[in-house]
């Protein structure tokens, strides 16, 4: 029996990249299950990045399919724009729409900042930020045409707050920040909406890593957030999310109440001697956009917008 306010995407076709394991395979059970058609994309290849299989993205199809779910399998990469306009139009060819994309697809290479390669640093960056544009773009035409869209991006603590031997993966998921804030904008009169997750969960890029915590960090608990997120239900856009072992929280960019020259050019002295209020995050602010905090600037200068 189907329960009141209860989520479900039945007439909706969601597409997940990096879908054949770990999370992203998590969130493409739980759409199918809640009756999504679902495009299961996954290049299929190692935790780097390297090799590549027809296997993981068939699996999770297979499974889906047992389960009494529709699906699909795409095998493109998500690192060229030709990858993701063939990743939109298996969606489109199998399932004639696109309502839902998570971009969700990963690898890693860590290392100390000063032992990066060149393809370190390229090849992660493709992955995580330029693919969210190549598989964004077809799907956010798509999605504008029809007045209705949901996107999800996957950033990552080793981003908002920064970890050892990430520079390259940290620097990617940020900027993923900074895509969400700027299609959230574009998106929003089209019913557009675009949120950030950054999940904590046991799967082949964390499992030597979690330690204790790898027990209780089942991918599954962040999938209801993902759901949520992607849901007609879902009236905000441009915010990030933490989730992981149950727990789930909201993270920020904040503004503190900053303190102001009364208009003079001052000296660098002048910046230590205010430097505790000039950082002081008592009373912040959330602005929504650019616009809003420039609106902030102006209201202390006293310059009506
Ligand atoms: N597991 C965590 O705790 C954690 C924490 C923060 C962020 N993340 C992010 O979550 C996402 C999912 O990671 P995961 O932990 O499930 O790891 P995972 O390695 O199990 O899953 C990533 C999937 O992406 C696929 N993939 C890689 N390159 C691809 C490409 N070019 N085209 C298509 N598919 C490709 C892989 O084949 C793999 O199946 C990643 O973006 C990762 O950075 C994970």
């Amino acid at each position: 029996m189907k329960k009141e306010n209860e989520i479900r995407f039945d007439d909706q076709v969601v597409i997940v990249t990096g879908a054949g394991a770990g999370l992203g395979r998590a969130y493409a059970l739980l759409f199918a299950e809640r009756g999504a058609r679902v495009v299961v994309n996954d290049l299929g290849g190692n935790v780097h990045g390297q090799g590549g299989s027809t296997n993981s993205a068939d699996q999770v199809v297979s499974e889906i399919n047992a389960a009494g779910g529709i699906a699909v399998a795409s095998y493109d990469s998500v690192v060229t724009p030709e990858g993701g306009v063939s990743i939109i139009d298996t969606a489109v060819q199998h399932y004639g729409r696109v309502d839902v994309l998570i971009h969700n697809a990963g690898i890693l290479r860590d290392k100390s900042f000063l032992k990066l390669e060149e393809d370190d640093v390229r090849d992660v960056m493709d992955v995580h930020l330029n693919a969210a544009f190549w598989v964004c773009q077809p799907a956010f035409e798509l999605m504008k045409q029809q007045n209705f869209g949901r996107i999800a991006f996957t950033t990552s603590a080793s981003g908002l707050f920064g970890n050892f031997g990430q520079a390259n993966y940290g620097a990617a998921k940020t900027g993923l920040i900074g895509l969400m804030r700027v299609l959230s904008i574009e998106g929003a009169r089209y019913d557009i909406k675009v949120n950030c997750v950054a999940p904590s969960a046991r799967t082949r890029m964390t499992e030597d890593l979690l330690g204790p915590l790898t027990e209780r960090l089942d991918p599954r608990h962040v999938a209801p957030l993902i759901a949520y997120l992607c849901s007609r239900q879902c009236e905000f856009s441009s915010e990030i999310f933490s989730a992981g072992g149950g727990r789930f929280a909201r993270v920020f960019l904040g503004l503190g109440p900053g303190w102001y020259s009364g208009g003079e050019i001052v000296e660098p002295e002048t910046v230590a001697e205010h430097i505790d209020s000039i950082r002081n995050v008592d009373n912040y602010i959330i602005p929504k956009t650019g616009n809003e905090e420039l609106e902030i600037l102006l209201s202390t200068l006293g310059i009506k917008p």
